[in-house]
């Protein structure tokens, strides 16, 4: 850690006034001074910092995409892809094919939101469920959403996960929901360390663990933000889909133009 200075530094000299600064000195103080600054009245979490943080995410974006029911076949190869191991600590239990099968033909896309990141080969590598649940028993005002994720082993490390849990509370938020919930394993320190950083309270019980992320109220920011981030991820879709179309072409291509050659060579021998 970096020792703090023993002193302060002396402030540098006054600048010499130059320029219509010297001309007006000559006539004397001005009868008019300009009021000293006020301090400013923009609140630390008012629209700037709210566009500085847009812009922060914007530079670490990701592609996210809201997936829907077709999509549900890209959803079983991700969890299936899976160990035994990820998915114990993703389901709370070693979830076996049948029973991945069984979850992802379960969820319920007219309530829920399950969000996904596509890799070049439009690889499902990344996904997460954000379940909507009715109010809290006892609390009706308040509302509360569940959020599950699973990321390929090779894929993680590089912030998806934490990014679909900030797309998710930023979803949830503009739902009107009021409190993220995760259930994880204590063990699942990667898990935690996201939910923790976003300021989730986690209450521990023995292996398992429950965090709670109070969200605020959406706002018209929250609301262009996550509309912004859906025309991206869609756009970001089309151009890989796109440009898997033109390779599949190039292949093919160049599959038939192997075939052709070594036919003429054949029929020249
Ligand atoms: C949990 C999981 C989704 C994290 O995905 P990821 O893309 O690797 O996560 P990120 O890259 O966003 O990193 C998450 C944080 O965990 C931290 N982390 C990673 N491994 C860690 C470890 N072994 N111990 C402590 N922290 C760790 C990272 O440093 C990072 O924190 P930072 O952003 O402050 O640097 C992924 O490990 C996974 O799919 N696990 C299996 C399924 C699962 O556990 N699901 C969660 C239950 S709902």
């Amino acid at each position: 850690m970096p020792r703090k200075p023993e002193s302060v530094p002396a402030a540098p000299p006054a600048e010499p006034v130059t320029g219509w600064d010297e001309v007006l000195s000559a006539f004397g103080p001005d009868p008019n001074p300009a009021p000293p600054p006020s301090p400013s009245t923009e609140p630390t979490d008012g629209p700037l910092a709210t566009a500085r943080a847009a812009l922060e995410r914007l530079s670490t974006w990701v592609p996210i995409r809201s997936l829907a029911r077709r999509h549900r076949r890209r959803m079983i190869e991700h969890l299936l892809a899976m160990d035994a191991h990820d998915r114990y600590l993703r389901f709370g239990y070693a979830a076996s094919d049948e029973q991945i099968h069984k979850y992802a033909l379960g969820i319920d896309f007219a309530r829920d939101e399950v969000l996904g990141i596509f890799n070049r080969r439009l690889q499902l590598v990344a996904l997460a469920h954000l379940a909507y649940g009715d109010p809290v028993p006892g609390d009706p005002t308040r509302t509360m959403a569940e959020f599950g994720v699973s990321v390929l082993p090779e894929s993680r490390g590089r912030g998806l996960g934490r990014r679909l849990f900030e797309t998710a509370a930023l979803h949830a938020r503009n739902r009107g929901i009021d409190t993220l919930f995760i259930h994880a394993l204590s063990e699942n320190r990667p898990m935690l360390s996201i939910a923790t950083a976003a300021g989730a309270i986690v209450e521990r019980d023995g292996s398992e663990s429950a965090a709670y992320l109070r969200l605020p109220p959406d706002s018209f920011g929250s609301q262009v933000e996550q509309a912004l981030e859906r025309h991206l991820g869609e756009l970001d879709f089309q151009f890989k889909r796109q440009a898997q179309v033109i390779s599949d072409f190039v292949d093919s291509v160049a599959e038939v133009k192997a075939h052709f050659d070594s036919s003429g060579r054949a029929a020249k021998e």
